[in-house]
């Protein structure tokens, strides 16, 4: 009985990549501020990484700045199963095989050790990603909440996986190339706009495995919790609320209400605004292609030639191992030097703060998430070149929704079409992109306030959590009595 009036636990669990560590970690706030108690795990190669470059002592609970602010977070670490040293992105694959068949398990040991140690716990949120996590909440009687931070849209593509097997678009010898008019809430889409994963022949890599399998847990979940805004996506949000219980609480951004320093970067951050402060309004292009997805170095030189040809002002986010981290310096020979104080040139950045800069005019984007929520937040048009995963589906919502261009298909890049499109982006049409982009922040900004559409779906989610709680509390005492 004692769980009814308590302040509710949960252990809050995040895949460890930079792209979904941000949102989980203003989703570890968000609760908190509405009274949940939090245990936030993190996996010690990533808690490694993120002290080591903001020279923190390795002991260091990222999340003390947010408890001193009343906040009720606590911080534990895991290992993902592999060395602390282990190349992760250069060993990717093996990587992916750690999170599949091994995390898990240290999950579980840490979900033990919890319910013995700490207060009561009664749920279990992990990103969607972390298979297996369902089934650990469900062996120790824990609720489960699964943490999705894509689009609703390829939820619902990836739930009727089925639909396209059916139809001869997915996992067959001969696949259909038109377009996909069948999946319930979403109207109709190009095979080329599918996830990469739906795209290629190979279907059982482990990253389908994963895929699969993060579908299979969510559609059992207890909550489902959305990285986004019921607005944006109302066809697919609409639908998919008929089959889970589906919660669009985003966007889940540094900088919406709630803000508490909490360090998260996985490389060290450059500080652009002094060079911007020099620069007109809306002249930079910010070029940066996310924490996750490579490009070769084909691609790379391409666009380099490209960025050069167009001759606008740019801000490049050049991850140190964008190509391969084994290729610390993949720029073509004499790009710094031809380019000059026309470009700057850094590992990583503050995202947040170089979107924000009034001199920024456009963002040049593999299209992750995170990336196109904060891109919207601060009406910056977007210039789309999707890599891996969600991204082609998330350009073509980015596309169809006006607020971006599309720069070319992977295959077909040149430097021709990058000078061309930044042109189109930066120095011509981009007024029609602003002014549909700026009124989609205004829709933002109404989703997160106090009547708006996320913050009313929180509370419902917290009101449905309790009653469950509530029913299992109930389930427990009658077993107990019988
Ligand atoms: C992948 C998926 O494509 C994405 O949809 C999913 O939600 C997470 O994983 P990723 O490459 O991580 O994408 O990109 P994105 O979603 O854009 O997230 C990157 C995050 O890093 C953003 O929050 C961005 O603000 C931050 N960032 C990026 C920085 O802080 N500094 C930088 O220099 C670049």
């Amino acid at each position: 009985m004692d769980c009814i009036q308590q302040k509710p636990h949960a252990i809050l669990v995040c895949f460890p990549l930079q792209g979904h560590l941000n949102p989980a970690v203003q989703l570890a706030i968000k609760l908190a501020s509405k009274g949940f108690t939090i245990t936030f795990i993190n996996t010690q190669s990533i808690h490694h990484q993120i002290t080591s470059n903001t020279q923190k002592d390795s002991d260091e609970d990222i999340f003390s700045d947010a408890r001193k602010s009343g906040l009720d977070i606590h911080y534990t670490t895991v290992s993902d199963g592999l060395p602390l040293e282990f190349d992760r992105s250069l060993n990717h694959d093996q990587f992916m095989a750690a999170m599949f068949h091994v995390f898990s398990a240290h999950i579980d040991e840490a979900v033990q050790r919890l319910m013995e140690s700490g207060p009561p716990v009664s749920c279990v949120i992990a990103d969607s990603f972390l298979v297996q996590l369902g089934r650990v909440a469900k062996k120790h009687g824990l609720l489960y909440a699964s943490f999705w931070t894509q689009p609703a849209t390829v939820f619902t593509i990836y739930y009727h996986l089925d639909l396209l097997r059916l139809n001869g678009h997915f996992d067959c010898i001969d696949r259909r190339e038109d377009a996909i008019d069948y999946i319930p809430g979403v109207q109709s889409i190009e095979p080329k706009d599918l996830t990469s994963y739906l795209q290629e022949e190979e279907t059982n890599t482990i990253c389908h495995q994963i895929t699969f399998k993060a579908i299979h847990d969510a559609k059992k979940a207890d909550f489902v919790l959305s990285n986004n805004i019921h607005e944006l996506e109302l066809q697919a949000m609409t639908d998919l609320r008929k089959k889970v219980p589906f919660y669009a609480i985003g966007p889940l951004l540094e900088f919406t209400k709630c803000r508490v320093a909490v360090a998260t970067s996985l490389w060290s951050k450059s500080d652009c605004t002094q060079w911007l402060d020099t620069k007109p309004t809306g002249s930079v292009l910010y070029i940066s292609f996310g924490s996750y997805a490579h490009v070769t170095k084909n691609e790379l030189q391409e666009i380099a030639d490209g960025v050069k040809l167009s001759q606008v002002t740019f801000v490049w986010v050049l991850r140190p191992d964008i190509v391969s981290s084994n290729d610390s310096d993949p720029l073509p020979k004499g790009f710094r030097e031809e380019t000059g104080d026309r470009g700057m040139i850094i590992p990583w950045c503050f995202q947040n703060q170089v979107l924000s800069h009034p001199a920024i005019g456009g963002f040049f984007t593999q299209c992750g998430w995170s990336s196109i929520l904060e891109s919207i937040w601060y009406a910056v048009p977007l210039m789309c070149f999707p890599l891996i995963a969600d991204q082609p589906t998330n350009r073509k919502l980015v596309v169809d929704w006006k607020i971006g261009i599309n720069l070319c298909d992977k295959s077909q890049i040149t430097k021709l079409e990058v000078s061309e499109k930044i042109n189109i982006l930066i120095k011509s049409g981009n007024h029609e992109l602003k002014n549909i982009i700026k009124e989609l922040r205004r829709t933002m900004e109404h989703a997160v306030s106090r009547e708006g559409s996320s913050e009313r779906n929180m509370d419902q989610f917290i009101n449905d959590f309790h009653q469950a709680i509530q029913k299992k509390t109930q389930i427990q005492s009658s077993n107990c009595i019988s």
